[in-house]
């Protein structure tokens, strides 16, 4: 790397330091993770820290001269008014560091505490780091430089969308959670997770949204399922996700849900085929005519020859020859 990206990782590093520092003095932002069921060790783990209130309270800490300004700038610590002016992005918030796959510090996100008092509109309740040259969020795993370091092996690593879900997860002793930032699960992440551990369990929020991302995540993932490779889909009741099961039902209750997992080749057929009347040749048709280019990305191998065989069993519709070339042009008059 040149020497002005190790300044900007030294930068994210400082304010990474600084919020945790700002973490110790805060009574206010302790509580919250009191309340949440945050302990101290994990606070450590994952350097969990506060960003104070104010818009200026990192700037005027770290942003000490032109050139470390800049260097925060870039870092995307720093939010822009539209008359040029700089101040802290990140503003009353619990603040939960993004790690690569090295350990540094490349990014942040920020959750509000309670609303203001005085009524102030809080924004949104996650706020994360603008990409960044250091920082793409499509390519990023919240969790797994901790799951690494939690794990000498790592067997399965289960998805889920929240930082709250990590943290929680490994409050609990089950140290092989990741998430995605906000964002859907992208065919770098499929690759990058399954580079890491055989088996990929998907967890998400038993909500609409979460059912949608479990979807997207079949989409990203049929690419990247070479043989020896699982993925299976965990689904929450309505209204809860990982970090409020975990808390209820404990490592337990949360391995158990694990071991009933729906594996991927059940959960495609059964939501492509949600809502066809499979006795009918009609809704057979349909449902070879919506399997059929999906499949065509799993790479070649047994898996896709199963997949391929239970589309047959379904529909009775085989795997079928491209349409032989005629032997000779037809001619026409
Ligand atoms: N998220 C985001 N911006 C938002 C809301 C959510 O980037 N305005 C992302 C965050 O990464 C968040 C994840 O989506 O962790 C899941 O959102 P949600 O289920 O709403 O939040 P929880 O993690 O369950 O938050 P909490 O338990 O802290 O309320
Ligand atoms: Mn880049
Ligand atoms: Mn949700
Ligand atoms: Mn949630
Ligand atoms: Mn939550």
């Amino acid at each position: 790397a040149n020497p002005d990206t190790l300044d900007i990782f030294k930068a994210l590093d400082a304010a990474a330091t600084f919020f945790q520092r700002q973490l110790a003095t805060s009574e206010r932002a302790r509580a919250y993770l009191d309340q949440r069921g945050v302990g101290e060790a994990v606070r450590a783990q994952f350097a969990i820290g506060y960003a104070p209130d104010g818009f200026s309270a990192l700037k005027d800490a770290l942003g000490t001269d032109a050139r470390r300004m800049n260097l925060l700038e870039r870092a995307g610590l720093f939010s822009k008014n539209d008359r040029g002016h700089v101040y802290d992005k990140f503003r009353d918030r619990v603040m939960f560091p993004i790690h690569d796959r090295r350990g540094r510090v490349i990014a942040f996100g920020g959750r509000v505490l309670a609303a203001p008092a005085d009524g102030r509109d809080a924004g949104p309740k996650y706020l994360n780091s603008p990409e960044t040259a250091l920082f793409h969020k499509g390519r990023e795993l919240y969790g797994l430089w901790q799951v690494r370091q939690a794990n000498p092996r790592i067997e399965r690593l289960v998805v889920v969308e929240g930082y709250m879900d990590v943290v929680a997860l490994f409050e609990h002793g089950v140290t092989v959670a990741v998430a995605t930032l906000g964002t859907a699960t992208t065919p770098d992440h499929a690759e990058l997770l399954f580079r890491n551990a055989p088996d990929v369990y998907f967890c998400f929020d038993g909500d609409r949204a979460g059912r949608n991302a479990a979807w997207k995540a079949v989409e990203s993932v049929l690419p990247r399922m070479r043989d020896g490779r699982q993925g299976f889909f965990l689904f929450l009741p309505e209204g809860e996700d990982p970090d409020s099961i975990v808390r209820k039902e404990g490592a337990e209750g949360f391995e158990a849900r694990l071991r009933e997992a729906t594996p991927l080749s059940r959960f495609f057929f059964d939501t492509l085929s949600d809502g066809i009347a499979l006795s009918t040749l009609d809704g057979k048709a349909r449902l070879a005519e919506r399997a059929k280019p999906l499949l065509a990305q799993i790479p070649d191998g047994a898996f896709g020859d199963l997949m391929q065989q239970r589309l047959t069993e379904l529909t009775g519709v085989g795997a079928r020859q491209a349409a032989p070339e005629p032997s000779a042009p037809i001619r026409r008059q």
